[in-house]
């Protein structure tokens, strides 16, 4: 953020960019259907995992018409769209495993996907917008939610996708506070900008709460041996070095990261608000990510990086506001535990389960279980190719650091879990 001003401007609120304030970064009412001319696409959509599972999605994807996108005319066709193709060409290239990757996606996919995506302003892969913020729908009339379309991994898959919806719907509170912080700050208003600060470390306290539901809903070893492969990119995978083709777009392979909720706007936003400074090389990381949102939501990044700083507002008027220096320590500590909790995650999710396929590998053990057959390339590895741990740990850390000095005390009294990143 930019040193505090006190020049005049039109309030700052969220309406340019695409956020809801019911739902925040999730796609309202996502279209469960496009229009009768698609249905080659949706059919072969709405089935992906099954046709993976028999070893015929490719052969399908290879039969299909090549369609115009020039009938796709609203935002939320264009989303649909986007995820329907996103997941032909996930479970296409990663249909026979990682030994059994193609160079080339075929014409029929690679040029409609391509448009699409250019349309949107989003990249030609899966990405979180598609598989968790355009992906769910309306189950029964007492509002539970499924999945719109699917990957390999079944009831862990729907976990996965849902869990993460669950936490983007937990952070709407605190998106819908970052305009009375914004223009609080701008004018001045202490008290404002305490009492938005409140709601703001409320929701990252419920996000952290809402993440712990993973451990309920997926299958370490099936989200490790199964899953993690169709959510993983082009870029920095061994297993495919040169890229991937897009046929009849470019003939030079493209290098693409695959999908993950580093892609989800909500962190970068209050780690912009917040005033959190990455370190060079994680910073580049996600500072990449945010090409893999839509537009609106990484101008809103953007915006938020040239308003008035919070934290300098915060120092500066501070004395004699505890309750305000209060309320923005609270925020880092609630965003630093939601980091180490997230950490935790990784390890049972990613760390425990490869060290166990590692060990399964050493014994010869190729047959059974879903981690005696897991992905060798990316094992420890993130979508952005370097250790997952290093990378989070110093994104955690530098988090921390965007504490005030020397007020740690007015967190004392915040009872179990107010200083949960000390692992
Ligand atoms: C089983 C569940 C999950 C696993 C195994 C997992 C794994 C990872 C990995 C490996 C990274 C490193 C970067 C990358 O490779 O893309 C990462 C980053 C990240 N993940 Fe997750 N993740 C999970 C769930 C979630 C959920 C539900 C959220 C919240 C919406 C989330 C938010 C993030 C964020 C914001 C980053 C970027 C680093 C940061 O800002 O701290 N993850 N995750």
């Amino acid at each position: 953020m930019a040193t505090f001003s006190t020049e005049t401007k039109v309030p700052f609120s969220l309406d340019p960019y695409h956020v809801s304030a019911d739902l925040g970064f999730v796609l309202q009412a996502p279209l469960q259907e496009l229009p009768e001319y698609y249905q080659p696409w949706m059919d072969i959509a709405f089935q992906v995992s099954d046709l993976v599972q028999s070893h015929t999605l490719r052969s399908h994807i290879d039969k299909m018409p090549l369609l115009s996108v020039e009938y796709l005319k609203s935002h939320r066709e264009l989303r649909l769209a986007h995820l329907a193709l996103s997941a032909m060409t996930m479970g296409y290239v990663w249909q026979e495993g990682e030994d059994g990757t193609i160079e080339r996606l075929p014409r029929t996919l690679a040029v409609p996907f391509w448009e699409v995506s250019g349309c949107l302003g989003l990249p030609p892969i899966l990405t979180h917008a598609d598989a968790v913020l355009a992906n769910w729908k309306k189950k029964d009339a007492d509002g539970n939610l499924e999945l719109l379309v699917t990957l390999p991994g079944g009831d862990s898959v729907r976990g996965f996708f849902m869990v993460t919806l669950l936490v983007e719907l937990a952070a709407v509170p605190a998106l819908r506070s970052i305009p009375a912080v914004v223009n609080g700050v701008r004018q001045g208003d202490g008290e404002a900008v305490a009492s938005a600060l409140e709601v703001l470390q409320q929701s990252l306290q419920d996000m952290t709460d809402t993440l712990k539901l993973m451990h309920v809903f997926v299958e370490p070893s099936i989200f490790y041996g199964i899953m993690r492969i169709y959510l993983s990119g082009w870029k920095d995978n061994p297993s495919m070095p040169h890229g991937l083709v897009y046929e009849g777009v470019e003939p030079e392979p493209v290098q693409l990261s695959g999908g993950s909720a580093a892609q989800s706007s909500l962190l970068h936003c209050f780690d912009q608000l917040l005033g959190v400074q990455h370190e060079a090389k994680s910073g580049h990381f996600l500072h990449r990510m945010r090409d893999y949102m839509l537009p609106a939501h990484r101008r809103l990044i953007q915006d938020l990086s040239r308003e008035p700083s919070l934290r300098d507002f915060v120092q500066g008027a501070r004395a004699g506001d505890a309750r305000l220096s209060r309320a923005f320590q609270l925020c880092v500590t609630r965003l630093v535990a939601l980091r180490s909790d997230h950490i935790n995650m990784v390890s049972r999710f990613i760390s425990v389960p490869a060290g166990r396929a590692r060990q399964l590998r050493s014994q010869g053990h190729t047959a059974g279980g879903a981690l005696s057959r897991a992905p060798v390339a990316l094992e420890e590895r993130g979508t952005g190719g370097s250790g997952i741990m290093t990378f989070l740990k110093t994104v955690r850390d530098r988090t921390r650091d965007a504490r005030l000095p020397g007020s740690s005390g007015v967190l004392r009294d915040q009872g179990p879990g107010w200083d949960e990143d000390s692992q």
